[in-house]
């Protein structure tokens, strides 16, 4: 069901001293910037090899990054995983009785469906689900590395 860790996010304050912090210190290279104003925050992800960084700085201070900062200022946010049926995957999550924030999937920042899980029934933490069509071994034939067995 889980196919390889596609996202973390980290909830922050100043995104640009952020992004620049993730440069300098890790050479990590900025993939994709977006304010999203329904969800109330700016999000940058930076690519770390097959995988990414989200990092978000709230817009607002009643939007869900803007209330998680304010009560735990900045730090991990969610662990996201790529799944290639997130319909079924939903489906399988709903019937091994974990809680869902999206019972139906919705566009995500990337344009591709994303939904989350509750922190509770994960031992708090915050899950996202990203529909993906590309396995982690395609992403390694892709960056030059063949997988041990597949
Ligand atoms: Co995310």
């Amino acid at each position: 069901m889980l196919s390889r860790i596609h996202h973390v996010g980290v909830a922050v304050t100043d995104l640009d001293e952020s992004i620049r912090i993730y440069r300098a210190a890790f050479g990590a290279e900025l993939v994709h910037r977006a304010v999203n104003e329904k969800e109330g925050l700016e999000a940058a992800f930076l690519r770390a090899g097959d995988g990414e960084v989200e990092l978000m700085r709230p817009t607002r201070e009643d939007s869900p990054v803007g209330k998680f900062v304010a009560k735990r200022g900045p730090g991990l946010h969610h662990v996201a995983y790529a799944v290639t049926d997130i319909v079924g995957a939903l489906a399988e999550a709903r019937a091994a009785g974990l809680e869902l924030i999206d019972a139906e999937p919705r566009m995500g920042m990337h344009g591709t469906r994303i939904a989350f899980v509750h922190p509770k029934s994960l031992g708090g933490v915050l899950t996202e689900l990203v529909e993906t069509n590309t396995t982690a071994a395609e992403i390694g034939r892709a960056l030059g590395s063949e997988p041990p067995n597949e």
